[in-house]
């Protein structure tokens, strides 16, 4: 059984359609041991509670200063030890040390088609409302392993999304989720829980039969 901890922010759609695919029996061998959220009010906190998964806050408000939030984060999940960390739209940066202690085995969801659209400022509905500045008539959303960049980690899938005409940032982040989101991070979970990917000098493969 991989062990995952689940980080999220806000309403927990993403957290929805791990929790799903888990019972549907799209993603096997896995258990979330816990939620951890840095807003008391996320309704992922209450999707968590419904499925008995313990649920924890952890805010860099109830700081003195991001430093000494980072190393309670960091030391936190060193506690809870998961072999897996999924960031289901987590808006806080990850600690460099949790980076370091869990090398490739953070993946995070990203609403674009990185490096489109991703980096410093570039989160939730702000991502949609630049698509949508931009023009660009494609986008998608992207899962990656979390490395010490931002939005910079290997790339483990990808999902072309049209954008189309009179589209709304609200209008467009769903249907990003629908086509995307919901489908690739539970995929990818599966995918890691069975072996099926590996990190190879920088880049994901995917692991054929008989290798090891
Ligand atoms: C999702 O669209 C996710 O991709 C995004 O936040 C949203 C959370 O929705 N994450 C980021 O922007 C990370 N940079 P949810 O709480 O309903 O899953």
């Amino acid at each position: 059984m991989l062990k995952i901890v689940v980080c999220v922010s806000g309403g927990g759609t993403n957290l929805q359609a791990i929790l799903d695919a888990a019972e549907q029996g799209r993603i096997t061998g896995t258990e979330i041991i816990a939620v951890i959220s840095n807003n008391i009010k996320a309704r992922a906190l209450e999707r968590a509670a419904s499925h008995k998964i313990p649920g924890i806050v952890i805010s860099p408000k109830n700081y003195p200063d991001r430093e000494t939030f980072n190393e309670a984060f960091a030391a936190k999940m060193r506690e809870l030890a998961p072999d897996l960390v999924v960031l289901a739209g987590f808006l806080v940066r990850i600690p460099p040390q949790m980076v370091a202690d869990f090398s490739n085995r953070i993946v995070n969801i990203h609403p674009s088609l990185i490096p489109s659209f991703c980096g410093v400022g570039y989160y939730g509905l702000k991502v949609h409302e630049k698509v949508l500045e931009r023009g660009v008539k494609v986008t998608g959303a992207t899962v990656h392993f979390v490395n010490e960049g931002m939005d910079e980690g290997p790339i483990i899938a990808q999902k072309a999304v049209y954008v189309e005409e009179n589209d709304t940032p609200e209008i467009l982040q769903r249907r990003v989720m629908e086509q995307a989101e919901w489908i690739l991070l539970p995929k990818a979970i599966d995918d890691i829980a069975n072996g099926r990917i590996a990190v190879v000098e920088d880049k994901v493969v995917v692991r054929q039969r008989g290798d090891r």
